[in-house]
């Protein structure tokens, strides 16, 4: 029976060491200590054994049973580390492998100038205001002076949504005027951007969708001078103090006198020619167009209930697509629309 125990003990702590998961350390718990375990089949034969012999078992199968426990618990541990060592390796990780990298984007570029000239405007104490894209014909044709039969009232040239044409995608943001004017007495001094939408072709400088910015400012003794001196301070701002403009006569009906405001081709230089060809910026004028303007016509003042005998104003409207050609060196209007990650990147 000695010898019995003693082979229950070596085999015991030998599949113990080899035993590796909690399952097989239960299983041979269980083969071992267990009720239908050997040891206990083992102390089962005691009662065979003679009265002297029967404590010195008994004392030998304690031992075994206490290496058992000890080394069941052992290896209890053992395997919870290493099954906890291994979980730490798999779950590491690893702060020197470079990252997946996220492409931010940025503002576009027209939207850049225009906040650009938005900052100059309100610096001079102009108000950003907003309206309808979907605007009514009286605002912006009737009330801006724009009398029936107007060939930009034509249904080739405007967008309109019903058969009176009373209702039309604006042409332009100069009903902006009309509304600033209706809202509130002078003095104002409001700057207006958002889309138009004409029937026009894509080209290098035409979309019929663009962008305009309305400025307009009504007050005591508004001049033509005020005008100039908000246009020549922006654009010197935009384009630098040496930018090269100019103002010519123009007619618009909301208007009198009228202009036009030019700045010299960014591409060309003014010569209206680039390598012995005509300037495709220009088409050969040297001179870009940047904006309509003018005193606010009378008919105007008084379409909006302001006393033209009391108060005069200015008003002015600019493609924004073309500021920022000037300002970025953009050759082709499409460019802008395209939305091109790689023409957008550049700026
Ligand atoms: N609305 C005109 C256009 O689209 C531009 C313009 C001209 C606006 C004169 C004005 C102005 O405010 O005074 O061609």
């Amino acid at each position: 029976m000695k010898q019995q125990l003693e082979n229950i003990r070596l085999q015991a702590l030998a599949d113990l060491d080899a035993a590796d998961t909690p399952a097989a350390l239960e299983e041979l718990r269980v083969k071992l200590l267990g009720k239908k375990g050997d040891l206990t089949a083992i102390l089962k034969q005691m009662g065979k054994l003679s009265p002297e012999e029967r404590p010195v078992m008994g004392q030998i199968a304690n031992a075994v049973r206490a290496d058992i426990e000890a080394k069941l618990e052992e290896r209890k541990t053992a395997i919870h580390a290493a099954a906890l060592e291994a979980k730490l390796a798999s779950e590491a990780l690893d702060v020197t492998i470079a990252g997946e990298s996220y492409t931010i984007g940025h503002q576009h570029p027209m939207n850049q100038v225009l906040q650009e000239i938005k900052d100059i405007f309100v610096g001079m104490g102009y108000k950003i205001v907003d309206g309808p894209e979907i605007e009514l014909a009286s605002y912006n044709f009737t009330r801006l002076n724009i009398e029936e039969g107007h060939p930009s009232r034509d249904r080739s040239d405007t967008f309109y949504f019903n058969d009176d044409d009373s209702v039309l995608l604006r042409t332009q943001t100069s009903p902006m005027q009309i509304r600033a004017m209706e809202i509130s007495d002078p003095p104002i001094c409001i700057l207006a951007p958002g889309r138009v939408f004409r029937k026009d072709e894509a080209d290098a400088t035409h979309s019929p969708m663009f962008h305009q910015i309305e400025g307009l400012v009504v007050g005591d003794n508004i001049t033509m001078g005020d005008l100039k001196g908000a246009l020549v301070n922006l654009m010197k701002r935009i384009y630098g103090q040496d930018a090269i403009m100019r103002f010519r006569p123009h007619h618009f009906p909301f208007t009198e006198p009228s202009c036009e405001m030019d700045m010299q081709c960014h591409k060309c230089h003014g010569t209206g020619e680039v390598d012995g060809q005509v300037c495709s910026t220009c088409h050969g004028e040297g001179w870009i167009e940047l904006l309509g303007a003018g005193m606010v016509h009378p008919v105007v003042l008084k379409n909006c209930g302001i006393d033209p005998e009391k108060y005069s104003g200015f008003a002015f409207g600019m493609g924004l697509e073309r500021m920022a050609m000037g300002r970025l060196r953009i050759n082709d209007l499409r460019l802008i629309f395209d939305n091109d990650v790689r023409f957008l990147n550049q700026f």
